[in-house]
C-alpha cells in the first residue's frame, strides 16, 4: 500500500545514533516525554504531583519503588533540568522517609509518612487527620485554583493560594500543625511549580500548565511546556521561596496562626 511505500535503508543514516546503536546506555528524554502510563494497582505513588508525573512518564521507575539516588538525580535532570546538587539534596530528604535502617532507596509511598516531609495544608491533598494525605483531591485543589485568578499565576497569587489552604486547614483540622520543615517544604513546593514550569525571573507561570500537571500527573507538553533552558539550582529555589514568603508576610494572620499553634518559628 502507498502508506508503506517507505525506503527504510534510505532513512537509516538520518536516524539518531541512540536508535541505531545497540549499546546506547542512556534512554533519550524524548521517549519518556511522549510516553505516559497511568499507575497500575501495585504501583506506588506519592503526595507529590511531580514525582508521580515522572513515574508515569518512566523518568522514574513506573512502579514507584526502590528509587535510587541515581534514578532521582537522572530523572530530575533529564526531565526538568534540575541540577545534580539539588537532585542529591532532594533524594537525601526522601531517604528520611524510608523507615528501613541503612536503606539506599525509597518508594514513592514512603513520602506519605506524616510530618516528616508530608505536611498539612497541601494544595491538592487532604490533611492526615482526615484520613488521606496523599491522593489527589479535586475539592481541595479547586480551593487552591480559585486564588489563581488570572491565566498567568504570579508570586502574589501563588502565595495567596498557599495561605488560603493554611487558613482552611487551621479552621477545620483540630490537629493542624506545620513543623519548621513542613512549612519550608510548603513554601518550597509553591516555588517549585513556578520554577519548573514557569519563569523564575518574573515569578510567573501559566495557570493551565500548573492545573494540567496537578490534575493529570503528566507534563504539559501538549500545552507547549518544554524543559526550562537554564539549570535549576538550590539558589533558585531559595530566591523564589523567599519571594513567596515575602508576599505571604503581608498577612499578619499567617504569623498569628503559627504562634497560636506553637509549631513554628515565625521567620517572616
Ligand atoms: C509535594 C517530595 C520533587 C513539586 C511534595 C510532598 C512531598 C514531596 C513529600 C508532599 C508535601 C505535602 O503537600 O504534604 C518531593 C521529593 C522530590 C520532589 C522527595 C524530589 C526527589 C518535586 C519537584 C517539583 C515538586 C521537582 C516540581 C514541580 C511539588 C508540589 C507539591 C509537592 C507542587 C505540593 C503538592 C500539594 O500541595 O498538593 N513533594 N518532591 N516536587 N511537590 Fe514534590
Ligand atoms: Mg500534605
Amino acid at each position: 500500500s502507498a502508506t508503506l511505500c517507505f525506503n527504510l535503508a534510505a532513512a537509516l543514516p538520518s536516524l539518531p545514533s541512540w536508535l541505531t546503536s545497540e549499546f546506547s546506555a542512556e534512554i533519550p528524554e524524548e521517549i519518556h516525554y511522549f510516553t505516559w502510563h497511568s499507575p497500575g494497582p501495585n504501583d506506588a505513588r506519592a503526595p507529590c504531583p511531580m514525582l508521580n508525573t515522572l513515574a508515569n512518564h518512566g523518568f522514574l521507575p513506573h512502579s514507584g519503588k526502590s528509587i535510587t539516588e541515581r534514578d532521582t538525580v537522572n530523572a530530575l535532570y533529564t526531565a526538568l533540568n534540575i541540577n545534580q546538587t539539588l537532585g542529591q539534596f532532594l533524594f537525601q530528604k526522601a531517604m528520611t522517609t524510608n523507615p528501613t535502617p541503612n536503606a539506599t532507596t525509597f518508594d514513592l509511598d514512603d513520602l506519605d509518612r506524616h510530618d516528616i516531609l508530608e505536611h498539612d495544608a497541601s494544595l491538592s491533598r487532604g490533611d492526615f487527620y482526615f484520613g488521606d494525605d496523599h491522593t489527589f483531591n479535586q475539592t481541595i485543589f479547586d480551593e487552591t485554583r480559585s486564588y489563581w485568578t488570572e491565566p498567568i499565576i504570579d508570586v502574589q497569587m501563588a502565595a495567596n493560594a498557599r495561605l488560603a489552604r493554611v487558613h482552611t486547614s487551621n479552621a477545620t483540622n483540630p490537629t493542624f500543625m506545620l513543623t519548621d520543615l513542613g512549612r519550608k517544604f510548603s513554601f518550597g513546593e509553591t516555588a517549585a511549580y513556578i520554577l519548573v514550569l514557569g519563569d523564575r525571573v518574573a515569578g510567573t507561570v501559566k495557570r493551565s500548565w500548573v492545573e494540567y500537571l496537578f490534575e493529570k500527573e503528566r507534563l504539559p507538553l501538549e500545552l507547549g511546556w518544554r524543559k526550562r533552558k537554564v539549570e535549576i539550582s538550590n539558589g533558585h529555589v531559595g530566591n523564589l521561596l523567599q519571594r513567596i514568603v515575602n508576599a505571604t508576610g503581608a498577612s499578619a494572620q499567617d504569623k498569628e496562626i503559627m504562634i497560636k499553634r506553637g509549631g513554628m518559628h515565625v521567620g517572616l
